[in-house]
């Protein structure tokens, strides 16, 4: 690992980001997302990674389109990725600009391929963040729906796409960590940095 190329640094963000779509016991699985709320400060939350593509430089995830990160993205497109993965000591820092997908064909794929449990998040009637007197609401209104179709709730569905603009990748080894940054244009452009 520690003489790997930058090339080869670079391929194998891929594929740990490609084994975290499926690999649950993945840190990549979970990658957090920083978003500017309206106030100007950072906001920070865990999600699940359910889509890349390399070529394109995209990560994608889906979200209820009544939450703070949907509004937020909505008037700053400005977002950050973070990821550390303990088992293979790899952090990496993403900068990328997020994209709503709504009512568009990657949406419609997106919802098709979200399972029922999954589907169940977006069948509440509380929007994400809202004060609510009862915590046991949630699970009242989640037997409510139980056996009901699932397809009216897709309305409150939403699939963002990260476009990656530069990864940050760090290696945490005793004898010496190793640290690079890779600037994704038509051209990828790799340096090695300063840990
Ligand atoms: C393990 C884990 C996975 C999560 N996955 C998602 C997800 O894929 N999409 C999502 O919107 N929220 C997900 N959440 C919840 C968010 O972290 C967050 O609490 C929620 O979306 C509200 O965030 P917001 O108010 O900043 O929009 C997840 C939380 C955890 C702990």
């Amino acid at each position: 690992m520690k003489n790997m190329t930058l090339n080869n640094i670079y391929d194998q963000i891929w594929e740990n980001l490609n084994d975290g779509v499926k690999n649950t016991k993945s840190a990549f699985h979970y990658p957090i997302i920083s978003t500017i709320d309206l106030n100007g400060f950072p906001s920070t939350r865990t999600v699940v990674l359910r889509q890349i593509h390399k070529e394109n430089k995209v990560l994608s995830f889906n979200t209820d389109i009544r939450s703070k990160k949907w509004l937020e993205i909505k008037s700053n497109n400005n977002v950050s990725v973070n990821v550390y993965e303990p088992n293979k000591k790899i952090q990496i820092r993403i900068i990328g600009l997020a994209y709503l997908n709504y009512d568009n064909k990657t949406w419609q794929t997106a919802w098709e391929s979200t399972p029922d449990m999954s589907r169940e998040c977006y069948s509440t009637p509380y929007p994400p963040s809202t004060f609510i007197s009862n915590p046991e609401d949630i699970d009242i209104s989640l037997k409510k729906i139980k056996n009901k179709d699932l397809e009216e709730y897709k309305i409150n569905f939403g699939r963002i796409d990260i476009h990656i603009k530069s990864i940050d990748w760090l290696y945490l080894i005793h004898s010496g960590h190793r640290r690079a940054k890779f600037i994704l244009n038509d051209e990828i452009s790799m340096k090695w940095l300063a840990p």
